[in-house]
Formats: C-alpha cells, sequence, structure tokens
C-alpha cells in the first residue's frame, strides 16, 4: 500500500488546474446507458472510482475508448452502448464504488429490467438507497431484494410519476432523473437535489434529446422519449477539489490560483473562509485564496444539501479551523459518521470534542507532523492540509482512500512548493 511523507510549514503558492468533477463524471457515465449512440464526456479525471464504474460499464456492453481532445484541453473519452449486453452490476464492482447503483434507473428504463447489488453501507454511514427504490416503484417497477441484490423490472418501460423526496438525495435524484427521460410520460420530482452535478448531468442529458424543466431548481418535469441520441459533453470543474485546496491555501498561509474553478458553485464555503480570513479573487474561470494580513479566525459551520455548505468540505474546513484564533462548531446535517477524521487531526495536537452530530474545534497555535491513517476519501485530504500545516514530518496511511477523488495531488502540490513525498509502507492494500 503507498503513503504520503510531507514535511509541513511552507506557504503553498502557485497555480492549480482544477480537474473534471468526479461526482459529474460519474453519473454522465451511466447516462451513456440510455441510448445507443457514443456519449463522448470530455476534461474526465483520471480517478480510481472513473476507472472502477468503466469496468462496470464495459461490463453491461459499453465499448469505452479515448477520443482525441488536442493539447491541454483534458482527457476525453467516448463511452458506446450499441446493446446492453447484461443488465447484472455485481457485488464486487457495486461494493468499492457505490455510485454504480446509479445503473439501475438507466437499465431499467432501456431494457425493462436491472439486477444491482444493494452498495451496503461505507465509512461515512448506512447510506441507503430506499427513495431511489421508492420512487421507481412509483413510476411502476417492481423491485425485490434477494441475496443482497435488488432486482428490478418494468418489462412493459417505466411510467411518469410525480415523485416526492422524502430528504434531499443527490444520487436518487440523479437515477430518477435519468429513468424518467425514457419513462412514459411526464415525471415530476419534487425536492430534488440542486447540486451543480445534478444540472451538469441534466444539461447533458437535454444534449442527447432529453426533455427536462426546472434544470437547476429543486422541481424538476421530464417528459418521456422513446429513445436519446448521443452527444459531446465537457464535465464540469470540481468544487470540492477547488474548494480543498483553497483551503490548503490557507492553512499554510499561502496563495493559490484555482485555474477552472467556477466560484458560483461555492458561494456558501467561499463565504465561509472569508469570513475566517480569506482574501479571495475571482474572474471567469479561476479563484485565487490567500489569507489577508489579520489572524485565521474560528468560524461555525452547517453541512446542508446544495447550495449550503458542502457535507465533502466538512472534514477539509475542521483541518482548518484546528488553527483558527478561537473556536468553531462544526455540525454535519448529511451523513452520520462522517467524523473519523478527528481522532487522526488529534494525533497531531488538535483540540476537538465531538457532541453527537456536532464537533467543537477550539484552535492551537500549532499542529505536530505525526503518523496519521486516512479513513475515507475527504477525510484523507483533512490529514494532507493538517500535515502541510503542521510542524514536521506526517506519514499518512491508506492513502488509496484519496486516489478515488483527488487527481495528481503530489503533482499538483509540489507545483506549489509543497514538500511531497509518495512511498510504499510495505503492507499489502486491504480488500476494498
Ligand atoms: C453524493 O452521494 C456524493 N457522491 C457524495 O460525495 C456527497 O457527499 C453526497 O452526494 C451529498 O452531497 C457522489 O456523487 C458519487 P445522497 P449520495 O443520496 O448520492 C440519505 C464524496 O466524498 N439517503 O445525497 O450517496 C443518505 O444516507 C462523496 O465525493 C437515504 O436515506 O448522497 C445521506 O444521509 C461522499 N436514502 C443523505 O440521504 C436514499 O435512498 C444524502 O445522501 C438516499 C440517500
Amino acid at each position: 500500500m503507498d503513503q504520503l511523507r510531507i514535511v509541513g510549514g511552507t506557504p503553498l503558492s502557485g497555480t492549480i488546474r482544477i480537474s473534471g468533477a468526479k461526482n459529474a463524471a460519474l453519473p454522465l457515465m451511466v447516462a451513456s446507458l440510455l441510448t445507443d449512440s457514443p456519449l463522448v464526456l470530455e476534461n474526465i479525471p483520471d480517478l480510481a472510482d472513473i476507472r472502477t464504474l468503466s469496468k462496470l460499464l464495459a461490463s453491461l456492453g459499453a465499448t469505452i475508448s479515448p477520443e482525441d481532445m488536442g493539447e491541454g484541453a483534458g482527457r476525453a473519452l467516448s463511452f458506446h452502448v450499441p446493446t446492453i449486453t447484461s443488465t447484472l452490476a455485481h457485488y464486487d464492482l457495486v461494493r468499492t464504488m457505490r455510485a454504480s447503483v446509479l445503473v439501475l434507473g438507466p437499465l431499467l428504463a432501456r431494457c425493462g429490467t436491472a439486477t444491482v447489488s444493494l452498495p451496503g453501507g461505507c465509512a461515512i454511514g448506512t447510506r441507503p438507497v430506499d427513495m431511489h427504490l421508492k420512487a421507481l416503484e412509483d413510476m411502476g417497477a417492481t423491485i425485490t431484494i434477494k441475496d443482497g441484490y435488488i432486482k428490478a423490472e418494468a418489462p412493459s418501460g417505466l411510467s411518469g410519476a410525480r415523485i416526492i423526496f422524502p430528504k434531499v438525495s443527490v444520487g436518487a435524484t440523479q437515477n430518477i432523473l435519468m429513468a424518467a427521460t425514457l419513462a412514459h410520460g411526464e415525471t415530476l420530482m419534487e425536492n430534488a437535489a440542486r447540486e451543480p452535478e445534478i444540472e451538469d448531468l441534466a444539461s447533458c442529458l437535454v444534449s442527447m434529446g432529453a426533455d427536462i424543466s426546472g434544470i437547476g431548481t429543486d422541481t424538476l418535469r421530464i417528459q418521456g422519449k422513446t429513445a436519446l441520441s448521443g452527444a459531446r459533453h465537457r464535465v464540469m470543474p470540481d468544487r470540492i477539489e477547488a474548494g480543498t485546496y483553497a483551503m490548503a491555501a490557507m492553512a499554510t498561509g499561502g496563495r493559490i490560483t484555482l485555474e477552472g474553478a467556477r466560484a458560483d458553485h461555492l458561494q456558501c464555503a467561499l463565504g465561509k473562509l472569508v469570513e475566517a480570513g480569506a482574501d479571495i479573487e475571482i474572474t471567469a474561470d479561476s479563484i485565487t485564496v490567500g489569507r489577508t494580513s489579520g489572524p485565521l479566525l474560528g468560524v461555525d459551520i452547517m453541512t446542508e444539501p446544495y447550495p449550503g455548505f458542502p457535507t465533502d468540505l466538512q472534514a477539509q474546513f475542521m483541518a482548518l479551523m484546528t488553527l483558527a484564533e478561537g473556536a468553531s462548531m462544526i455540525t454535519e446535517t448529511i451523513f452520520e459518521n462522517r467524523f473519523m477524521h478527528v481522532p487522526e487531526l488529534m494525533r497531531m495536537g488538535a483540540d476537538i470534542t465531538i457532541h453527537q452530530s456536532s464537533v467543537l474545534v477550539r484552535g492551537v497555535p500549532k499542529l505536530s507532523g505525526a503518523p496519521v491513517m486516512a479513513t475515507d476519501l475527504r477525510a484523507s485530504f483533512s490529514l494532507v492540509l493538517a500535515a502541510l500545516a503542521a510542524e514536521g514530518e506526517t506519514t499518512i496511511r491508506r492513502i488509496y482512500h484519496l486516489d478515488r477523488g483527488y487527481e495528481n495531488v503530489v503533482e499538483k502540490l509540489r507545483g506549489c512548493g509543497a514538500n511531497i513525498h509518495r512511498e510504499s509502507d510495505n503492507q499489502d492494500t486491504p480488500d476494498l
């Protein structure tokens, strides 16, 4: 298994090119199941999760091939599914990448049948898919759970329905949105998620010929079509990666230009960083983040569905707050177990107290490097942030978590002056 070795204390300064968004690319790749024509996706990040989903799509009948994009324009892949050759999404693939459950709606819509492994929980929570299943039943599917698999049938196709989600779910919104594009009649989705990744998926589906209105709102209205065409779509920039590196600039007292980042996708998080003492410059396709001359201030946050503070930036923000003057109350409202970075940050000298779904972070003058272990994707980067700001050397083990969602971390950070190396820790990679 690999580990990162970081010697902290260097203010990070320079430019980082923000990659295509993992959480937009994954559903966009699944959308290729909805058509027998090629879907070309540009700006696809090179990540473990993308490779895992590509394997799953190939097992269902997709031919995936590189497309020429020209110098510096990012990676482009063509996803072509002329026929669905299998409707089984196997446990071994789904368990390593939960977003695989998104193939359920499209397979059902295109073939009238699907057998998809229940994704199971993950480190941050049980993460059920009950809302995905209930909505598909509302659209006429018969769903049974057997031997850990979801067996869904809709032999005469799905029918449009009025779907009211009891809570906001990004995945359930994406699954039903894709299914509805090929359903008979109109589907109305209320209390739908509004994350930019949903908007990116919806605009791609429209370019494939789908009839969707209300894009960007919590109410989506879809008129089903008999077929969709191919398209070419550019994956949006990764707002979570951008927010993560913005916090790295602040934690180290440096200044980083996030090239390709969209400030309109990060309004809430950027507002909280300004409250904490960030100096931010915004252009049409970049965000530059540094520190004002004042201190780093403790700021309270509560994670919420978009446009609120993103849960995927909570761990990183906590790492930043460990060095603030004063205290910060951080409340996690989306997932039930997303504080696993806390004990690791405390090993580095952070002063954090957990109270159920909130933590109180009392700022300390400095963190000290230590051996720590990554537990999940975003928690792993909170440890990287802490290590970059700490005095001394930190080793971070199990960084396969990091590889799932951050492209070229070592190169991007080294390009801003970080003292960071990747090496083997001479342990075997655990079964994911
Ligand atoms: C997506 O997960 C993201 N993953 C997550 O990012 C992100 O944290 C999450 O949305 C929230 O923004 C991808 O896009 C691949 P949800 P998803 O359905 O769709 C509960 C990362 O680090 N729920 O919006 O699985 C669920 O348990 C990852 O990149 C149900 O109860 O999240 C959670 O508490 C982590 N029943 C809440 O809703 C359901 O049927 C929000 O989950 C579905 C969800």
